[in-house]
């Protein structure tokens, strides 16, 4: 049995290289106000660029944001048009943006389940910041874990016997680093079938924050918590 990477200390540990976050609570946070729901998930991509600009002083290689579940097609089907449209609108203001500042994008999950506009725009972006050498921000888009994890065997049997590894090798998260510390805002304690096979041994925090509300401090504020924690993988 292979061991997980970075079993014991050394100078970069407590420093986080993988971070994810459950984006949650747009809804109640525009309920909260009032307000229609889809001004909670406009509040909430405003939090995403600002973590994202955040993100930029961390020193993290990879940030992974939750922003569209394989379950969320349960939603009707005008908040699914809502989320769809900021995402457009989203990589049209911002990509640009990201660019200059070295991220690269990736995405995991079935993004080419989308809409062909959605999908060419996402397949823009990614060409556009593919050579980039910063942090990358990886963006879940129809990602359910399990979806990921079938994928993967899938392809390992193809190849030869599954082992650990060889699903491993074939997350849609295979290129980065191993997850950290996974963050879930809104109060909400669960994984909602996200990475789960790449939680395995990561820190989880959860904060009440609403995710509109959430900003870079508060990722600081998860990463000064991670760095206290102590990680063993089953060892002593
Ligand atoms: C998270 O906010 C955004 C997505 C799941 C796309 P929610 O829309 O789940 O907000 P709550 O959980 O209803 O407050
Ligand atoms: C998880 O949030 C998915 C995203 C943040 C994209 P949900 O709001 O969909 O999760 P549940 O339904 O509360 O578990
Ligand atoms: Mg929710």
């Amino acid at each position: 049995m292979s061991m997980p990477a970075a079993t014991s200390g050394g100078p970069d540990e407590g420093r986080a290289r993988h971070v994810a976050i459950i984006m949650d609570g747009n809804g109640r946070w525009a309920k909260k106000r009032h307000l229609p729901r889809a001004v909670g998930h406009q509040r909430g991509v405003e939090a995403v660029r600002a973590v994202v600009r955040g993100a930029k002083g961390l020193g993290l290689e990879a940030l992974t944001l939750y922003a569209f579940s394989t379950e969320n097609w349960r939603r009707p089907d005008d908040e699914i048009s809502d989320l769809m449209g900021l995402m457009k609108r989203f990589i049209l203001s911002d990509l640009e943006e990201m660019a200059s500042n070295n991220i690269r994008l990736k995405i995991i999950g079935d993004y080419k389940a989308f809409k062909p506009d959605v999908v060419e725009l996402i397949e823009g972006a990614l060409a556009r910041t593919a050579a980039n050498t910063g942090t990358t921000i990886a963006v879940a888009l129809n990602y359910g874990s399990m979806d990921e994890i079938a994928r993967a065997a899938t392809r390992a049997a193809a190849e030869g016997p599954i082992t650990p590894e060889s699903i491993a090798a074939h997350l849609d998260t295979a290129d980065l680093p191993p997850l950290d510390l996974l963050i879930r805002t809104s109060g909400e304690e669960r994984l909602s079938n996200f990475l789960l096979w790449q939680a395995a041994y990561a820190e989880l925090w959860f904060t009440e924050v609403l995710w509109p509300d959430f900003t870079a401090e508060h990722l600081k504020e998860a990463l000064d918590a991670f760095a206290g924690r102590e990680r063993r993988y089953g060892g002593r």
